[in-house]
C-alpha cells in the first residue's frame, strides 16, 4: 500500500473552508492508503509562539482532526514532537541541504520580510524538517496545497542526493498527492476570495449556534436581482456555494428559482442557511468537546499514534545511519 504523509499547523480552530478542503480528503484516503498524520508542533517555533498557546493549539487541533473521523486506528496520527527519529533525520539531511537554495526558498523570503527581527536558522530549514517529516516514513504521496509544492521539490531533492552521494535506494522521491475529489472551495463572509483565518470571515467548527447566526446574518449581499437569470455577484454566489456544502440540493433549487425570477429574500436564505450550517457542524461540535474533555482518551490516542509512528520511523532511521557510516561500536 503506498504512504502518504502530512503534517497539520497547530493553529488553532479549523473552519468550514478546511473541512471541505484538507480534511474531507484525508478522512477519503485512509481507505485506500496507507496514512501518517502529524501536528507539526517543532514547526510552530519557528515563530515563538506562547508555550501556553502552543499546548493549547496541539490539543485543539489534535482533537479537531479525530472529530472529523481521522481515524487514530486505521490512520497513524501523532505528534511530531513525539518522533525524535525526525530530527535526526533533520539533522543527518542538513548536511546535504545548501545555504543558497535554503535561502532563494519561496515560504522563506516571505517570512523573513513579515518577522525581520527573527530570522532564525529554523526559519531557514524548515524545508529540511519537512523534508525529514516525508522521509522519515519513506512517502509516496504528500496531500499538500500549492504553497507547499517547493518544499516537496526540495525534499525530492534531497532525498535524490542522499541516495545519490551513497548509491543507495533508501528514499522514494514523493510527488504532491490530488486526490480524485472534487474540493469545494468554501468561501468567506465578507463577500470576496475564500473562507480565511480571520474572525470574520471564518466559520469555526467550534463555533456555537449563536456565533453562527450572527456570522452568517452579517455577511455581505446587495439590493437583490435586477433582472431575471442574471449571473450572480460574488457575495451571493458565495452565499449559494456555503448552501451547496451544507444543504439538500431541493433548498438550492428551491432558492435559485428564487434568485431567477427575482422573488428571493435574502434573509430566508440566510436564515436557512444558518439552520442548516448548524446543523452540519453541531455532531462535531460535540464531538470536539467530547474528545477534548476526555483526558485519558487523548492520551491513549497520543501514544498508539507515536507508537506506530516509531515503528516505521525505526526502521528509516538506522538503514540512514549503517548508510552513511554511522556504526556502533558497542
Ligand atoms: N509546511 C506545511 C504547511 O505549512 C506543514 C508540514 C510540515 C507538512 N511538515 C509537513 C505538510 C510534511 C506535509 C508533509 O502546511
Amino acid at each position: 500500500m503506498e504512504i502518504v504523509v502530512s503534517g497539520i499547523r497547530p493553529t488553532g480552530n479549523l473552519h468550514l473552508g478546511n473541512y471541505f478542503g484538507a480534511i474531507k480528503n484525508f478522512i477519503k484516503m485512509q481507505q485506500s492508503y496507507k496514512c501518517y498524520f502529524f501536528v507539526a508542533d517543532y514547526h510552530s517555533l519557528t515563530t515563538h509562539p506562547n508555550p501556553a498557546d502552543l499546548h493549547n493549539n496541539v490539543l485543539q487541533v489534535l482533537s479537531e482532526y479525530l472529530a472529523c473521523g481521522i481515524d487514530p486506528e486505521i490512520s497513524t496520527i501523532y505528534i511530531q514532537s513525539d518522533l525524535p527519529q525526525t530530527t535526526e533525520l533533520y539533522l543527518l539531511l542538513n548536511m546535504i541541504a545548501y545555504k543558497g537554495e535554503l535561502e532563494r526558498a519561496t515560504t522563506f523570503k516571505e517570512k523573513i520580510s513579515k518577522q525581520p527581527k527573527n530570522i532564525n536558522a529554523g526559519l531557514l530549514t524548515y524545508p529540511v524538517l519537512m523534508a525529514a517529516d516525508i522521509l522519515i516514513h519513506r512517502a509516496d504521496k504528500v496531500p499538500v496545497g500549492k504553497d507547499q509544492e517547493q518544499h516537496l521539490e526540495m525534499t525530492r531533492d534531497y532525498a535524490k542526493r542522499f541516495n545519490y552521494l551513497y548509491k543507495t535506494n533508501l528514499f522514494p522521491e514523493p510527488v504532491a498527492f490530488n486526490f480524485n475529489e472534487k474540493l469545494i472551495k468554501i468561501p468567506g463572509f465578507d463577500g470576496t476570495g475564500k473562507m480565511g483565518k480571520s474572525e470574520e470571515n471564518a466559520l469555526y467548527l467550534s463555533d456555537d449556534p449563536d456565533t453562527i447566526t450572527k456570522k452568517v446574518m452579517r455577511a455581505v449581499t446587495d439590493s437583490g436581482p435586477a433582472k431575471k437569470n442574471q449571473v450572480k455577484p460574488e457575495p451571493i454566489q458565495n452565499l449559494f456555494t456555503l448552501l451547496e456544502a451544507v444543504s439538500t440540493p431541493d433548498t438550492v433549487s428551491h432558492f435559485d428559482e428564487q434568485y431567477n425570477n427575482c422573488t428571493i429574500r435574502y434573509g430566508d436564505l440566510k436564515k436557512q442557511l444558518t439552520e442548516d450550517i448548524i446543523k452540519f457542524t453541531a455532531p462535531i461540535r460535540e464531538r470536539i468537546k467530547e474528545i477534548q474533555s476526555d483526558k485519558d482518551y487523548i492520551k491513549k490516542i497520543v501514544k498508539l499514534g507515536a507508537e506506530k509512528a516509531h515503528k516505521s520511523a525505526d526502521d528509516t532511521i538506522k538503514k540512514a545511519r549503517e548508510i552513511i557510516g554511522i556504526k556502533k561500536f558497542y
